[in-house]
């Protein structure tokens, strides 16, 4: 069993590096901000308030989230529905970000979390993976990348799925998610005591994944 800890802020390369990581070593790989957008996908639909811890217990109880995986991607299921690319919409960003901020829905999602990680051999990426899911991951990075080279990977990202977004409003987005993130009072998005900061602003997905597998063997 190997688990692997990847936390950060959104646009630093997670999801790409966690993917490509897990591919190479023949294991899981564990999208974590899947489960918080599927949340905030479901408070959108029900037309509450993503702040209001109140409102959104209340519906806590009625979402069942199933994940499957398939040619190494995950797909979300909440109540029998494939989500799709419709928890990547930028309002998504934000509902997820608020929805996070509120204790029963950290308790919620949390168990479903540790049982992916007790159970297979893992590479998981979301903000409190080294600090709260997975304290005794064999490896723990936390990758970051500056502001203008964030802003202009999910940029990419998201106009590839077709998603209309402006490199202007991204980067506001972002900042403010990453705000809303980091300072938050349950499991903030810090890295963990033994994580290994990360910075691969002037790096290639081919050169971040060499020294992330590096760091794999390392730890074998
Ligand atoms: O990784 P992402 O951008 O899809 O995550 C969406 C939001 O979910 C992010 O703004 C904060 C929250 N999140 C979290 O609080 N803890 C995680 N482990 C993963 C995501």
């Amino acid at each position: 069993m190997i688990r692997i800890a990847i936390d950060g802020p959104s646009g630093s390369g997670k999801s790409t590096l966690a993917k490509a990581v897990a591919k190479k070593l023949g294991i899981v790989y564990v999208d974590t901000g899947a489960l918080y957008r599927t949340v905030g996908y479901h408070v959108y639909l029900n037309g509450r308030d993503p702040h209001s811890a109140e409102q959104v217990e209340s519906l806590l109880s009625g979402i069942n989230i199933e994940l499957k995986y398939e040619n190494g991607s995950q797909r979300v299921i909440l109540n029998g529905e494939d989500l799709g690319d419709k928890i990547r919409m930028p309002e998504m960003s934000m509902y997820a970000s608020a929805v996070s901020a509120i204790p029963a829905v950290r308790a919620f999602l949390l168990e479903m979390q540790k049982k992916m990680a007790r159970e297979n051999s893992v590479v998981m990426d979301g903000r409190d993976i080294g600090t709260v899911i997975i304290p005794d991951a064999d490896l723990k990075i936390f990758l970051t990348a500056s502001n203008e080279t964030r802003a202009k990977r999910r940029t990419i990202e998201l106009q590839s799925k077709g998603i209309d977004a402006s490199y202007d409003d991204v980067l506001f987005d972002m900042i403010e998610r990453d705000k809303n993130d980091k300072n938050r009072d349950i499991a903030p998005a810090i890295p963990a005591d033994d994580a290994i900061i990360f910075d691969n602003s002037d790096m290639s997905v081919e050169e971040s994944l060499n020294e992330i597998v590096r760091l794999v063997n390392e730890r074998k």
